[in-house]
């Protein structure tokens, strides 16, 4: 029981967490931190690809996915909150405010995520399904960048509606109507399944089932 207590109050909770639950995470943290102030953190924000080479090299507690992980690996995942992706255009661009097919959709340029980004993976499996490509002008590291450069007018984009809020509210960029979007995915809390949580841990991955979908705002674009 003493060990228990300690393990609360000093222990080490090390996160990781898909770019889109970046705007996220730091919040649900920080608030869990009030309650547990002296415990030592680690946050890492990163891709798909990544987080599943940091659950192979088992370097955190939790993890959060943007969509269910694949049945082989055995993990063990708690769905926790809608990731929908969604399409954005500058404002001004000829396709806001009309009904867009992927058809059409497929003839802008288009600014894609890295390689082992999920969000790149789910576009090219949605293209690829209909026959279609990508025609990819720039590849980018983050959303910011991708925001930015539909900003700029340089083409269209996917992201995570979690990255259109919380940011620069003034931002000349709108969302399309394009047939198949929003792709439905989910944030997921994953850890091995054959690994023993940390109290911490638990105790954190609680906090995010009971209280993590207040620290999320999916209405107000
Ligand atoms: P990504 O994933 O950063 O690997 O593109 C984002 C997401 O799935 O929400």
């Amino acid at each position: 029981l003493l060990d228990d207590y300690r393990g609360m109050k000093r222990g080490r909770l090390r996160v990781s967490v898909i770019t889109t639950a970046k705007y996220f995470a730091p919040l649900a943290l920080g608030k869990f931190c009030k309650k547990y102030p002296k415990i030592e953190l680690g946050l890492k924000i990163t891709n798909r690809e990544n987080i599943y080479k940091r659950i192979d090299q088992n370097l955190d507690d939790l993890y959060i996915l943007g969509q269910v992980p694949p049945t082989h690996l055995d993990l063990t995942s708690v769905p926790f909150a809608p990731n929908p992706l969604c399409i954005i255009a500058h404002k001004n661009h000829p396709l806001a405010g009309q009904k867009v097919t992927l058809k059409r959709l497929a003839k802008e340029p288009f600014l894609m995520r890295e390689e082992g980004s999920g969000i790149r993976s789910a576009i090219e499996d949605l293209f690829a399904e209909q026959g279609l490509t990508v025609q990819e002008r720039l590849s980018l590291e983050s959303n910011e960048a991708v925001k930015h450069c539909v900003a700029g007018e340089l083409g269209v984009a996917c992201v995570s509606e979690h990255a259109l809020n919380l940011s620069e509210p003034n931002m000349p960029i709108v969302k399309l109507d394009v047939e198949g979007f929003p792709i439905l995915k989910q944030w997921n809390i994953v850890y091995p399944a054959s690994k023993e949580l940390s109290i911490l841990a638990k105790e954190f991955l609680t906090f995010l089932t009971e209280k993590g979908q207040g620290y999320i705002d999916l209405q107000s674009n």
